[in-house]
């Protein structure tokens, strides 16, 4: 087993400010997320962390520690006891603040600056439905707030491309892009950080990482899960706004991006932005939109609803190393397993040696490379191999990379812990730029105009039969006999 990583240097001083504190990201991520940081000590030496919401929501100080403490013990890695709880708890505090009315909160950030002394850095997250980023953004900037400190903006960033251009100036108008954070938790994912690895530090795999030996790509992001009760957010929003404009295309920026000059935000978010220049316009004909049977009958759902919980869809890319190779995506709630998986089809071999019959043992799934983006996930290359015995039959073998197995688990951080780290050491690598965000929904803009229309799927299944035809002459890899539903 390797041996666990050097700690890195620890963020500088902050005071962290956490609007929609009281909400179910705070209490799912945020707060289980901050305290693993704090028990790993990857926090800073010194900070604290201010949480806050509208007046009609404030809670005491107190009343924030229960809070925080019931998320932690729910939702957290390890339970809020001991002396590392202690000490995080004692770092909490609460603010209310409105727009025009934000003296709660000006007042507890001033008592966190003056506990920790010096120059704290602040960090603003706004963990807020999307109606109210630009008056959290507009509050942050008339109160001074803001500062020079920075801000992790929640997705969704827009609807479409008039909206996010809004955003953006909304965001300018208060904080400049090197001190905006557009997160994107999919990306706070081990595996995004080793597809650089097995690209960039390898010998054996970026030689082949072109149209030259890859026939195809695919993004297959299934859920088991179906809304889960989320009927108004899910809606006014649906799943390619959800997940496919947002973690899905982010992933495939790195999967399909040139070797950056350097490893470091500037760089990386130049080649991710280049590849999203490169996706030609989204072809509604090559999109199938599902949506699952018993999806209108929800709570809250409009019983003639057109909204989409499922999409699967080609991008193509124009440029040198992708041109001709389809990069097929997929996402749906309610279908038969949830996993995160990216599968890069090679070539066949220029001749065929072997004679058809000699392959019966194959199902046709071997010449791929598949990377498994489950926390903390694995990397396997599938290949023919001899049947052991008197003749020559093939059958298929894996070598296998896994996270879990090779490594020690208290290294792991989940997508948002990695994430919430590297905004507070003002790393964006992996946060997503304003053009590039603004360049998605040009891409996407096609669809948005004239989306087909929903077909019906049985929850449990694998989305609409048409999904198969999408990307023939090719298959899809999943299902491939892996993790039991999530
Ligand atoms: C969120 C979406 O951003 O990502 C959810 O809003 C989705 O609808 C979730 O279920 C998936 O994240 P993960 O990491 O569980 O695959």
């Amino acid at each position: 087993m390797a041996q666990p990583a050097q700690s890195p240097e620890p963020p500088a001083d902050h005071v962290i400010v956490l609007f929609g504190a009281t909400g179910d990201l705070a209490r799912r991520k945020l707060l289980p997320g901050l305290f693993h940081l704090a028990r790993a000590g990857l926090m800073p030496s010194r900070y604290r962390i201010v949480g806050t919401a509208p007046a009609t929501e404030a809670l005491t100080d107190e009343q924030f520690r229960t809070h925080a403490r019931q998320a932690v013990a729910e939702f957290g890695c390890s339970p809020p006891e001991g002396p590392a709880w202690e000490a995080f708890a004692a770092g909490l505090s609460f603010g209310a603040a409105d727009t025009g009315a934000a003296d709660p909160l000006i007042a507890a950030v001033g008592e966190a600056e003056t506990a920790l002394g010096g120059r704290p850095r602040r960090l603003f997250h706004l963990a807020v439905p999307p109606v109210a980023f630009t008056s959290m953004i507009e509050l942050l900037g008339a109160t001074g707030l803001a500062g020079d400190g920075r801000v992790i903006v929640e997705k969704p960033f827009g609807t479409d491309l008039a909206s996010a251009r809004q955003l953006n100036a909304a965001i300018h108008a208060v904080f400049d892009e090197s001190r905006v954070f557009r997160i994107d938790h999919f990306l706070g994912k081990e595996s995004v950080d080793n597809v650089l690895a097995l690209r960039f530090a390898n010998g054996f795999f970026e030689p082949l990482w072109n149209r030259d030996h890859i026939t195809h790509v695919q993004i297959d992001v299934p859920e088991h899960i179906d809304i889960q009760g989320r009927a108004r957010f899910f809606e006014g929003t649906g799943t390619f706004r959800d997940m496919v404009v947002t973690h899905l295309f982010q992933l495939l920026g790195f999967i399909a991006m040139e070797p950056p000059v350097a490893l470091e935000a500037g760089s990386l978010r130049d080649e991710q932005v280049k590849v999203f220049h490169s996706m030609r316009a989204l072809d509604p004909a090559h999109v199938v939109r599902g949506q699952y049977t018993g999806y209108r009958e929800e709570q809250g759902v409009d019983p003639a609803s057109d909204t989409e919980t499922f999409v699967a869809l080609r991008v193509e890319i124009d440029n040198w190393r992708w041109a001709g190779v389809p990069f097929h995506l997929r996402t749906g709630k309610a279908l038969a397993e949830g996993r995160h998986v990216v599968t890069l089809g090679l070539r066949e071999p220029a001749l065929r040696m072997f004679p058809l019959d000699a392959r019966a043992a194959a199902d046709g799934r071997s010449n791929e490379l598949v990377i498994d983006f489950d926390d903390p996930g694995s990397v396997s290359a599938r290949f023919l191999v001899k049947e052991p015995g008197p003749s020559m039959r093939l059958a298929e073998g894996d070598m296998v990379f896994n996270y879990r197995t090779s490594f020690a688990a208290q290294n792991f951080l989940e997508g948002y812990e990695h994430l919430l780290l590297e905004a507070m050491r003002g790393n964006q690598s992996l946060f997503t730029r304003s053009d590039g965000v603004e360049r998605l929904w040009e891409v996407a803009a096609p669809l948005l105009d004239a989306p087909p229309p929903v077909r019906p799927y049985a929850p449990g299944s694998w989305g609409p039969d048409a999904v198969d035809a999408l990307v023939a002459p090719y298959r899809w890899h999943l299902p491939d006999g892996g993790p039991a539903p999530s």
